[in-house]
């Protein structure tokens, strides 16, 4: 699991080369809908994040296993599952298909494969073979793009983007310092809205890789109720708050408030040149950080036994 965390970058630079299978039926869509859930469902977070600013359209994630009632025709639904069988994610790709919505793929295989092959939707099979969380930037460059046969612009310079997982041993570094940081603690990773999707994914990462709870704030909403929370805790020197830099005033009143109050502090500064780049690179010390955390706890990155339990016991079950 490390290494293919440390090899990122050589994984990314195959995708570079990757077709969009299938053409789009129509590019006219009036609103767009992202639907992933868990390792790719990162990816619709992500998305979300880069287009935030500059779409003219509304864009809504959707982890779940149906679409939003107003998705018809004019709706583009990209959908991303690593394994192409996520019920949830099917499921709101088969009722998007029923109502008319233009669909369009990203997976490894699976049912989602079968279905866009069948209707020739236009999508993009990555490489089969890793854990859908460590696939993070194939499904991401992927994604991006199936999204740019529809005009959608996430970003414009892939290669650029991916340059950011070169910087492996600062990266390492990086991890190995906050791995001993969280070792032992309910992290509490604190981000604004831009950072949103590295905060979410650093959470995910702790829990699949680290076997570790771990809670999401995103200022300003945080400053408005759970930092009331921080007055009383139950126990302060379990908690370790991890924040995510950026230039923003209500990121310094957070810092400034959590040390007032003695709550042991890290803040990430990611590198890069854009929001992107930095969410990117900030996924690459989550991934790593969190395989060192599973060596010094001694439990297996790889293994995720309580999602098998549940898609196990999805099995068999329909949704309506
Ligand atoms: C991450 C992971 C899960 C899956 C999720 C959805 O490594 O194992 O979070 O990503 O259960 O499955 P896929 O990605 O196959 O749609």
């Amino acid at each position: 699991m490390e290494n293919t965390y440390l090899n990122w970058y050589e994984l990314s630079l195959s995708v570079l080369n990757y077709e969009v299978s299938g053409s789009p039926r129509t590019k006219d869509f009036e609103r767009l809908v992202l639907t992933g859930m868990g390792g790719s469902g990162i990816v619709c977070d992500t998305i979300y994040t880069a287009l935030y600013r500059k779409s003219k359209i509304p864009i809504t994630i959707v982890k779940d296993f149906q679409p939003p009632g107003w998705v018809n025709s004019n709706t583009l639904v990209c959908s991303i599952s690593y394994s192409g069988n996520t019920l949830e994610t099917l499921n709101t790709v088969i009722k998007s298909l029923n109502l008319g919505a233009e669909v369009c793929v990203v997976s490894s295989g699976g049912k989602l494969v079968e279905i866009a092959k069948e209707r020739g939707l236009p999508h993009v099979v990555v490489d089969k073979g890793l854990l859908p969380r460590a696939a993070f930037p194939q499904l991401l460059i992927a994604t991006i793009k199936v999204l740019n046969t529809y005009g959608v612009n996430v970003y414009e310079d892939l290669n650029k983007l991916i340059g950011v997982l070169t910087f492996k041993d600062v990266t390492a570094a990086t991890s190995r310092e906050l791995s001993y940081f969280l070792k032992d603690s309910i992290p509490v990773i604190i981000s604004n809205f831009n950072y949103y999707p590295l905060a979410l994914r650093f959470k995910d990462e702790l829990n699949e890789n680290s076997k570790m709870m771990a809670k999401v704030e995103i200022i300003p909403e945080w400053a408005h109720n759970d930092i009331v929370g921080w007055e009383r805790p139950v126990n302060i020197d379990i908690i370790r708050a991890l924040v995510i830099w950026d230039d923003d005033p209500t990121i310094e009143f957070a810092i400034n408030y959590l040390k007032e109050l003695g709550v042991k502090t890290y803040v990430l500064k990611p590198l890069g040149d854009d929001l992107l780049t930095k969410i990117l690179q900030g996924s690459h010390i989550a991934g790593l950080t969190t395989t060192y955390l599973a060596t010094l706890r001694n439990v297996r990155a790889e293994e995720t036994l309580s999602i098998d339990k549940y898609k196990k016991f999805l099995q068999n079950r329909t949704v309506s």
